[in-house]
């Protein structure tokens, strides 16, 4: 467990007020600091993440890892600049499937391709080393990926909706988006759980984030957790669940979506806070 966490989001839809210099765009990024590791969650879709982590006077030169949440565009889209600004030489941890070509169905409209912009050998050829695997790992002390997240909740069935992967065939269908994960890091406070666009269900991430901790409580949860077409019966659902856990703080964003984020605000009051770009959450004194 490390003393101290400090979690600053570089990359969000929407920004603070008063203003702080950061600019919006659709993607996430956080930066995850403890006392031995400065580790990256996401590089936002590109437009905004060299602008903020300047603006916020942040330096990524003795970054350790990055990781990939998922491969969609707006959680990968910085990466080339963070690259080829920072020199390169940088672990990447993610799941195998993050290169699978991805796209969004959208109703009379030809398929928007959503994936990675770029090769692995490209994202190589600057820089990147890539470490795939659908496995949990350790990032450090008291950090975890999770892995490849099990998905056992019915309420949460038909989260990855209009959402496809190009087999090799040329045929296009449903993404499963396996390849999403979350970090798991201890605080003094407690598990606290990041989240880039929970594209398995925030519950079902919980869920194994109690298994893989063996705790059942999660003190916080920050990020992007899909709820943007949840229906009322899936909002009510996931409030109950998120109270077995007993969460402290939760801080949703991006995927999120005006109405999931004003309902959670009702349930969790206090407990609520918006994750806007240039938000810095610490715990741990
Ligand atoms: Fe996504
Ligand atoms: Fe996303």
């Amino acid at each position: 467990m490390s003393t101290k966490v400090k979690i600053t989001t570089l990359c969000e839809n929407s920004v603070p007020y008063p203003a702080n210099g950061v600019i919006g765009e659709h993607g996430l990024a956080m930066l995850l600091e403890t006392g031995s590791q400065k580790i990256l969650f996401d590089t936002g879709g590109g437009l905004t993440f060299l602008h903020n982590v300047r603006t916020l006077n942040i330096d990524l030169h003795s970054l350790d890892v990055l990781v990939l949440s998922h491969g969609h565009y707006d959680h990968t889209g910085g990466l080339k600049a963070l690259l080829q600004e920072y020199g390169g030489n940088l672990d990447v941890y993610a799941h195998s499937d993050i290169f699978k070509a991805k796209y969004h169905l959208l109703e009379g409209k030809e398929p928007k391709k959503i994936g990675i912009p770029w090769t692995k050998e490209e994202l190589e050829s600057w820089g990147a080393r890539f470490h795939l695997t659908r496995e949990s790992r350790e990032l450090g002390d008291g950090v975890i990926l999770t892995g490849e997240i099990p998905r056992r909740e019915k309420a949460e069935e038909g989260t990855a909706k209009g959402l496809c992967c190009r087999e090799p065939d040329g045929s296009l269908v449903p993404d499963p988006l396996y390849d999403d994960q979350a970090i798991i890091v201890e605080s003094p406070e407690g598990t606290i759980v990041l989240l880039g666009c929970s594209h398995s269900g925030l519950i079902n991430t919980l869920r194994y984030v109690t298994e893989l901790t063996g705790k059942d409580r999660i003190y916080a949860c920050i990020g992007g957790t899909h709820l943007v077409a949840a229906s009322d019966e899936r909002l009510d659902y996931t409030i109950k669940e998120l109270e077995k856990f007993h969460v402290q703080k939760i801080a949703p964003c991006h995927c999120t979506g005006f109405r999931a984020a004003f309902v959670l605000y009702q349930a969790f009051q206090d407990r609520f806070e918006f994750n806007a770009a240039g938000n810095v959450f610490s715990f741990g004194g």
